[in-house]
């Protein structure tokens, strides 16, 4: 039985290849890449420190880590723990509970791929219920008119998962799975378990398998309100910049991992 009371803790995944951002990620990680004001990874740690998350492993590629380390140190600053972990080689999202297993221990853990920024309407909520759960996998997801880029969901009443499938040339649903996921401890198993596919990577949507194969497999879905943009591509971290400078002249600093610690009174 995988149950923990324990806090949940963070995984912010900053590697990969970034090849879609090529040239701007021939020397810099793709995750310090700026968003309107702040280098990308902001967003994601802000979230996840509004989610309540104090202890987080950022991974990244062996060439980029030194530069996060430098840039966040070990996070006394904001009142929270960062711990730091190499990726040899951009071997997939699952990864991050192999490379990850001891820090996860016998917690849940939450991941936040450092690509994806989320804001607005009812995110932290959604979060936070997800790591309230003792036992299972929540993935997060929202409508989008582009579906075949991303892991599709479709789901049925109660939001019981039907079927999930990666980058479908004929989506099933406009239901799109986020960078956001919340797992139980047993992730370390199946993330063990796993085989590479077709083009050499594990694959996330087989570790959230593993977890629909048993009926614990749960989906969080987020409003429009709740603003999300993987800044994978030029045209989409465009529009992520730009979205931020709006929604910041609006109602002040979004992705301030500074603020959300005052604001939670950890610091
Ligand atoms: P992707 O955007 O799917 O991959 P990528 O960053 O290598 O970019 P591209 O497809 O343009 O080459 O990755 C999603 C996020 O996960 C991103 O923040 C990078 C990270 N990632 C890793 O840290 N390790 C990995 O093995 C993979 C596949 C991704």
């Amino acid at each position: 039985m995988h149950t923990s009371s324990r806090p949940a803790k963070g995984i912010l995944l900053a590697g990969g290849k970034g090849s879609r951002l090529a040239p701007m990620t021939r020397f810099v990680s793709k995750q310090l890449l700026p968003v309107y004001d702040k280098p990308m990874i902001y967003y994601p740690l802000a979230t996840l420190m509004q989610a309540e998350v104090r202890e987080i492993l950022l991974i990244s590629t062996p060439a980029h880590l030194p530069v996060y380390q430098q840039l966040l140190g070990n996070g006394k600053q904001w009142g929270i723990q960062l711990h730091y972990a190499e990726q040899e080689s951009a071997g997939g999202l699952p990864q991050a509970f192999t490379i990850g297993a001891d820090f996860i221990d016998d917690t849940s853990v939450m991941l936040l791929l450092g690509d994806n920024v989320f804001f607005g309407g009812t995110i932290t909520e959604h979060l936070v219920r997800a790591a309230q759960a003792s036992r299972g996998a929540t993935l997060f997801a929202t409508r989008h008119s582009q579906p075949h880029a991303y892991g599709v969901v479709e789901f049925g009443p109660g939001q019981k998962i039907l079927s999930l499938e990666e980058k479908p040339q004929q989506p099933k649903s406009n239901n799109v799975i986020t960078g956001a996921y919340v797992f139980d401890p047993q992730v370390v198993e199946f993330a063990h378990a796993l085989q590479p596919s077709d083009r050499g990577e594990t694959e996330m949507i087989d570790l959230l398998g593993c977890y629909q194969a048993q009926g614990d497999l749960r989906m969080e879905f987020l409003g429009a309100e709740t603003r999300w943009f993987d800044t994978g591509t030029p045209q989409t971290l465009l529009d992520a910049s730009l979205a931020i400078a709006n929604a910041q002249r609006a109602q002040g600093p979004i992705g301030c991992p500074l603020q959300t610690a005052q604001a939670n009174r950890w610091i």
